[in-house]
């Protein structure tokens, strides 16, 4: 793949890295870096943040460094050229995950350009949502997102669905509370240095309809935003869902999670994730089997209109020189 070899071509690469290090990712670990040659940027996976009780096979990681990939490849379209993607498999180096190269010129779309505008808009909410429901039509052209990315997002409309599902997140945060090499994971990811910060976490989980429970990050301390922040709606109950499980799998999850939620930030709709019972194999199994026709189940989430916000580590930090 050629490199724009411009004087500009390092600054490109430094835009490019920009934009993808506002990507979500699993307990805000950032578990990626980015090297870059000329204008092309490579992505890796650093696999030393990669979350060892709760993702040991680094589906999740995958998936967060899926969603920087596409958003390289939208902060690419953004400069009006197309972006050269090369998937990379190295079994000697794993965390090597694709070239994105600047590719021929092609006008940025509409709506590649107010995706583009919501990568630093957009954030992760925790707790309730407004009742409002969502825009007419967005659900349709989230699932259109999602299967250009060889992804399905399905809705869970039955309300018996949702409440189980709510159910097998309740069951799996409190059976990875009693994993004391869990609790000090989420410990050090949770950290006020380096992790989930106070004022995006409520204190206690909203009481919804289908009581989903949220992730404990304060361990039980009490820190966290009060209930004045909180809103009294589930919201939409949505999953990911993949045909097979491999790490290329994941990164198509990745890729279309970060396509949704920039699709769904235009119109204010942010996106709370419960990720508890997928990170038990055995309540994965359950849900895959039970729920999801044997499709591999890559994230619950519910969406609807809030408000949340974290930091980012800096770009200096993320990014070297490709040897
Ligand atoms: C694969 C994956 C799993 C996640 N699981 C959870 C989760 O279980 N609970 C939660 O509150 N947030 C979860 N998140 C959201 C992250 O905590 C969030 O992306 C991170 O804190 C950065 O915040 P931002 O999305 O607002 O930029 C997950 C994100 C990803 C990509």
């Amino acid at each position: 793949m050629d490199a724009v070899e411009t004087p500009r071509a390092d600054k490109i690469a430094q835009f490019l890295v920009d934009a993808a290090v506002w990507a979500p990712s699993v307990y805000d670990t950032q578990p990626w870096w980015f090297g870059t040659h000329g204008s092309t940027v490579t992505v890796h996976a650093d696999t030393e943040r990669r979350l060892n009780v709760a993702d040991p096979h680094g589906r999740e990681m995958y998936i967060s460094c899926g969603a920087a990939l596409y958003t390289l490849r939208l902060a690419v379209r953004n400069l009006g050229r197309m972006p050269a993607v090369r998937l990379i498999a190295d079994q000697r180096r794993p965390g090597l995950i694709a070239d994105v190269g600047v590719g021929p010129p092609q006008a940025a779309t509409g709506e590649d350009r107010q995706m583009y505008e919501q990568v630093r808009r957009r954030h992760t909410h925790s707790g309730g949502f407004r009742p409002s429901g969502l825009p007419i039509g967005l659900l349709q052209a989230l699932r259109t997102h999602a299967y250009c990315e060889q992804v399905s997002l399905r809705v869970v409309a039955d309300p018996r669905v949702r409440i189980a599902l709510a159910a097998l997140t309740e069951a799996a945060e409190q059976v990875q509370r009693q994993n004391p090499a869990y609790v000090a994971e989420v410990a050090r990811w949770a950290a006020v240095s380096a992790g989930v910060p106070e004022e995006t976490c409520p204190r206690e989980s909203a009481h919804l309809d289908a009581d989903f429970a949220g992730c404990d990050f304060a361990r039980g301390q009490g820190w966290g935003q009060t209930g004045s922040e909180q809103r009294d709606a589930t919201g939409v109950v949505a999953v990911l869902l993949t045909e097979a499980d491999e790490r290329d799998d994941w990164l198509c999850a990745g890729q279309a999670l970060q396509r949704i939620l920039l699709c769904a930030a235009e119109y204010d709709v942010s996106a709370a994730f419960h990720s508890q019972a997928l990170e038990v194999p055995e309540l994965r199994e359950f849900i895959r089997t039970r729920f999801c026709d044997g499709a591999h189940p890559q994230m619950i989430m519910r969406l609807g209109i809030a408000h949340a916000g974290v930091a980012r580590r800096s770009v200096t930090e993320l990014t070297r020189a490709e040897l």
